[in-house]
């Protein structure tokens, strides 16, 4: 049995802490938030001790685990916090913030860096909720292109609603790998959301596009993926859940797969309890977790290089120079 402390008696922590204390082989054994109030309502919810404090949380509970559903504002402390206590640890995207997650800068990536290299030193599990992953569309997007089923990817081309910024993001380093440089045209200073159209080349030769946008709504699917083989194409979309491979090229469209999700389903709040599944499966089996610290940081500087290049008119940026800009300090 797998126990876990959920830090956070909001409605993300309640989520998350509900799948793993309903999977069989975890428990939530303690809660944590530093609103008594809602400290209260998850003491209630999980009918277990509660703790006002991180520091009280690690000196009053043995719990293996520790779901982090805190805000990318407020994780990196705790985060460094519960990895110097040897706690495993689960947390929400994008690693880190502070300007919120529709604006992460360089100086964000400064900041996570050093809690990233103590996790690598550490030996403990980390895991960032990059739960679309387990949306049946993206999975089935990934694994076509990685096993070889639209043949040598060529191009790749994409676009997000901010709330799924770091997503689009993640799904797309997770099939294709970090980029070697991106460009980027947008301005960072703009309120909310600022507009981003992103060029990416990855080592091989691969062009990618990916623009960003609250503009568009979520009427037309807020997020889409495509990626395009010399034998096929493939596109996933939205968060209800769609994808369709094609043959490459030709007049006349050939559909060799077409997938909707079932009418009543909904993908989205399933891909929170598969992710919670994969976490213990994961732990049980002393495996890195479903989207690990080395995913939450490539998403990370992925986006520290976009900002910087956007900051620069354009210019393209090489992530790996930011990478080293930002473990010199
Ligand atoms: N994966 C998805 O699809 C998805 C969807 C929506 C939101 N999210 C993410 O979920 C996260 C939700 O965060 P939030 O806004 O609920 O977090 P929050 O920062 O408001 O914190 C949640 C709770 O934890 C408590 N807390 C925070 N830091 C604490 C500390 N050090 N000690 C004790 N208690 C502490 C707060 O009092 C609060 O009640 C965001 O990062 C968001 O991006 C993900």
């Amino acid at each position: 049995m797998i126990k876990c402390a959920l830090i956070s008696g909001k409605g993300m922590g309640l989520r998350h802490g509900a799948n793993f204390h309903n999977h069989a082989d975890a428990q939530v054994v303690a809660v944590c938030d530093m609103d008594p109030e809602l400290l209260e309502k998850a003491k209630e919810e999980f009918g277990v001790q509660g703790y006002a404090s991180v520091d009280e949380l690690l000196a009053q509970s043995d719990a293996e685990l520790v779901l982090l559903i805190t805000n990318e504002t407020r994780r990196i402390a705790p985060l460094r916090q519960l990895l110097a206590a040897k706690r495993h640890v689960f947390t929400e995207k994008p690693l880190c913030g502070m300007e919120g997650q529709f604006r992460v800068r360089e100086q964000d990536a400064a900041i996570a860096w050093p809690a990233i290299r103590q996790w690598r030193a550490s030996g403990l599990k980390f895991g960032i909720n990059y739960n679309y992953r387990y949306f049946t569309h993206f999975r089935k997007l990934h694994e076509d292109a990685a096993e070889g089923r639209l043949g040598e990817i060529k191009m790749v081309r994409a676009r997000a609603h901010f709330n799924c910024w770091s997503h689009v993001i993640d799904q797309i380093l997770w099939t294709m790998g970090q980029p070697e440089w991106v460009s980027c045209l947008g301005e960072p200073s703009e309120e909310g959301g600022w507009q981003r159209m992103i060029h990416l080349r990855w080592p091989n030769g691969v062009n990618g596009a990916l623009d960003g946008s609250n503009a568009w709504g979520y009427d037309d699917h807020p997020l889409r993926i495509m990626i395009c083989g010399t034998e096929s194409y493939a596109e996933a979309r939205g968060l209800d859940g769609w994808y369709r491979r094609c043959k490459a090229g030709g007049f006349k469209q050939e559909v060799e797969e077409l997938w909707e999700v079932e009418e009543g389903r909904q993908e989205y709040p399933e891909s929170f309890g598969r992710m919670a599944d994969g976490v213990i499966e994961a732990m049980k089996q002393d495996r890195p977790l479903p989207a690990d610290g080395e995913a939450a940081w490539q998403e990370l500087l992925f986006e520290a290089a976009v900002h910087r290049s956007a900051l620069r008119g354009g210019e393209r940026v090489r992530l790996s120079d930011v990478e080293s800009d930002v473990a010199k300090g």
